[in-house]
């Protein structure tokens, strides 16, 4: 036997489930998708239902109900006994439109924008340019958003079960003992304001974002009754100066932003804090070996499909930008699946 042909791989040793599970991911993908964009969960939520009221209820043709819900019990997403379907217990709590616990909201923009724009992600990657509604001198999602504050209200809303599962975890994890006043810069609907300030009694806030989002972030706030120490400061990050505060909070911020734009936020945040006042940045922060954390770098591809110059980053990244700026010391700490915050102390 010749030696490359004894190391040449055999299928023995290799199986393609891997490639092929996620080469055709979007089938699940898009199931679950469609899923959420039909309410079936919703739907489901206290009442299941058998195949057939189901098929009438959520408007289904018979071709393809069953194997659509079959699909969905096979993923996980439905149980069936008896013939008869209802929410596995998370689907239950997640994707139920009624519950507090909603994550849809961003699922629901996933389907509705970005599906058919990662479609161009070989354009992307070729050019550089992002292939979202802005597209060749379209108007931007966000301009529009701003024109219409109940669809604002959704993307606010969207942005909350995004980011509560961090926002929970920042609000038990970081010593809050130590401070007295934060400030969470570009705070959208302001859920991580409210568990910070729900966690800790002592401590009083502001939610900064551009003014559109005020009335969002007031409403919230009262639901939460915290209006008497929450407030809202109207501002854009780029044209002036970050309330002062003794800790500063940026979930999701940095990565819309090209690498001279980071560096601006965190001099502006470094300008804004006392002596030994702390910023946290908290996202899908990449592992620094840049080879784990999956979501995050894909999150970096997402940036690309929807920004200018965006772009997820490492922990040491980030660090020695902050550092950079002047802050004395920082360290890196681990949240929720592909999140962590990352501290600099001034
Ligand atoms: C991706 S959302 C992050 C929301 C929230 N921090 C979170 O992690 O869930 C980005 C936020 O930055 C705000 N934003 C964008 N540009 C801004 C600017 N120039 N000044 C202030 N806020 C801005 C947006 O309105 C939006 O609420």
């Amino acid at each position: 036997m010749s030696t490359s042909a004894a190391a040449a791989p055999s299928g023995a040793q290799f199986a393609p489930e891997h490639i092929m599970q996620v080469g055709l991911g979007f089938w699940g993908s898009k199931t679950l998708l469609s899923a959420i964009e039909m309410e079936l969960f919703t739907q489901l939520a206290g009442h299941p239902q058998d195949l057939e009221t189901l098929t009438g209820r959520a408007g289904l043709h018979p071709r393809s109900a069953r194997d659509f819900l079959d699909a969905l019990v096979a993923l996980g997403f439905l149980e069936r006994t008896d013939g008869v379907y209802r929410n596995a217990p998370d689907t239950d709590l997640f994707l139920d439109k009624h519950k507090p616990s909603y994550i849809g909201g961003v699922l629901e923009m996933a389907n509705a924008r970005l599906f058919g724009f990662w479609n161009s992600l070989t354009e992307a990657l070729r050019t550089g340019e992002l292939q979202n509604e802005a597209k060749g001198g379209g108007v931007p999602l966000f301009q529009e958003l701003y024109a219409d504050p109940a669809r604002l209200k959704g993307f606010a809303a969207a942005m909350t079960g995004l980011s509560r599962g961090a926002s929970l975890q920042i609000a038990e994890q970081f010593p809050w003992g130590d401070y007295k006043r934060f400030a969470d810069i570009g705070t959208a609907q302001g859920d991580l304001s409210v568990q910070v300030a729900l966690a800790h009694p002592r401590l009083t806030g502001y939610g900064f974002d551009l003014p559109e989002l005020g009335p969002i972030f007031e409403e919230y706030v009262e639901q939460h009754g915290l209006g008497d120490r929450l407030a809202f400061v109207a501002g854009d990050f780029f044209a002036g100066d970050l309330p002062r505060a003794d800790v500063l909070l940026m979930g999701h911020i940095l990565h819309d932003w090209n690498l001279e734009e980071k560096r601006t936020l965190i001099a502006k945040a470094y300008d804004a804090l006392p002596t030994g006042g702390a910023l946290v940045v908290y996202e899908t922060i990449i592992d620094d070996d840049r080879s784990q954390n999956a979501f995050g770098l894909l999150m970096s591809l997402n940036m690309l499909i929807e920004t200018h110059g965006g772009f997820d980053y490492t922990a040491a990244d980030c660090m020695e930008w902050m550092r950079t700026a002047g802050f004395a010391r920082t360290r890196t700490e681990h949240l929720v699946g592909p999140d962590s915050m990352v501290i600099a102390i001034k």
